[in-house]
């Protein structure tokens, strides 16, 4: 990932940055950075200063930092800050946020502590394994490393939470879709930064090949070892947004705005859930039962999961003692 970007200067933002101690340092305040950073929380009162190579947490340019929508600045802080520090206004998913950072505190640091926004994960904190991966300027960039002082010009922050445009499985961004429905996590420490990732490879390669999947993600771990759901969730999403007409491992939905609606089921069609005796292991294995099951006779419609199947049959060809018949002999007897 290029983890490349300008270093600004308190020239440059206006800042004092003489290098000596601030008005108002008080040593009794002795943390940790990262005490003080987890400290801080939203919109913080205090700011973190080196002094003598110990950490000082000094009382300062209160309020440091606000929030606008209109891209403009909108510091109430007045005076200058400490050469330690930078006054910078962050882009993050097209908010501005004016905040007054150290200049060794991450992106990730910044959104999570200072801005309150959970829209990366940290995993190793050491640009090993990608969770924390976001995009700045269309770029996979991980947050942990990159320092917030380096963003204050102009650069644009994406976010996993940009991408949604409305309510449930619908809303979500066919990236966020195919993860979520073709097995693409597990635990999903890595899923947000697997995301952008693949946000930023699909923009470049709307039809990747398998190894330009393994290329664009080769910045992310997946410590569940979910890849071939990944890889399978990479395919699906490129193809919806292609346009294509997708189906998904964990659910036979139809999410393509060209894709013609299910056939309904007849009149004669009759509709139960059942509890399977044996449920799946998994919901993978779920859905070539249920395909099996709807090339049986007289089955017009199989959805479920893995603990529990509803079948809708035509009632003119099958009893429900039939359906269960069918069911045992499959393999998954129904109580
Ligand atoms: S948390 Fe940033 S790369 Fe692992
Ligand atoms: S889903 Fe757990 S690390 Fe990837």
């Amino acid at each position: 990932m290029d983890e490349t970007a300008a270093p600004s200067s308190p020239a440059e933002h206006g800042e004092g940055g003489d290098g000596g101690p601030p008005k108002g340092t008080d040593a009794k305040f002795r943390v940790t950075r990262r005490s003080f950073l987890v400290g801080a929380g939203a919109g913080a009162a205090t700011a973190g200063v080196v002094l003598g190579g110990g950490i000082v947490a000094t009382k300062a340019l209160s309020p440091s930092s606000t929030t606008t929508t209109s891209g403009t600045t909108a510091v109430t802080a007045g005076g200058p800050v400490p050469a330690t520090m930078r006054r910078v206004s962050l882009n993050v998913d097209g908010l501005s946020h004016d905040v007054v950072v150290d200049n060794r505190e991450s992106l990730w640091e910044t959104m999570n502590f200072q801005l309150g926004l959970a829209n990366s994960n940290l995993g190793c904190d050491r640009a090993q394994c990608g969770a924390c991966a976001v995009l700045v300027d269309g770029k996979p960039m991980n947050s942990c490393t990159i320092l917030s002082s380096r963003l204050g010009r102009g650069q644009k922050i994406k976010t996993v939470a940009s991408l949604a445009t409305g309510p449930g499985i619908e809303g979500l961004h066919p990236i966020q879709r195919a993860f979520w429905l073709d097995g693409g996590f597990q635990c999903g420490i890595c899923t947000k930064g697997f995301i952008m990732s693949t946000y930023a490879l699909l923009t470049a390669i709307p039809k990747p090949t398998h190894d330009q999947i393994a290329e664009g993600v080769s910045g992310n771990i997946c410590r569940c070892g979910e890849y071939a759901g990944i890889f399978r969730a990479v395919d699906t999403a490129a193809a919806e947004m292609r346009g294509e007409k997708v189906t998904y491992v964990s659910k036979p939905i139809v999410v393509a705005a060209a894709a013609p609606a299910a056939p309904a089921p007849t009149a004669a069609g009759t509709s139960k859930a059942f509890e399977f005796v044996t449920p799946f292991s998994t919901i993978e294995e779920f859905d070539p039962f249920a395909q099996q099951l709807k090339g049986q006779a007289g089955i017009l419609d199989v959805s479920g999961s893995q603990g529990t199947i509803t079948v809708t049959w035509d009632s003119s060809k099958l009893t429900e003692a039939q359906v269960r018949a069918l069911l045992a002999g499959m393999g998954r007897a129904v109580k």
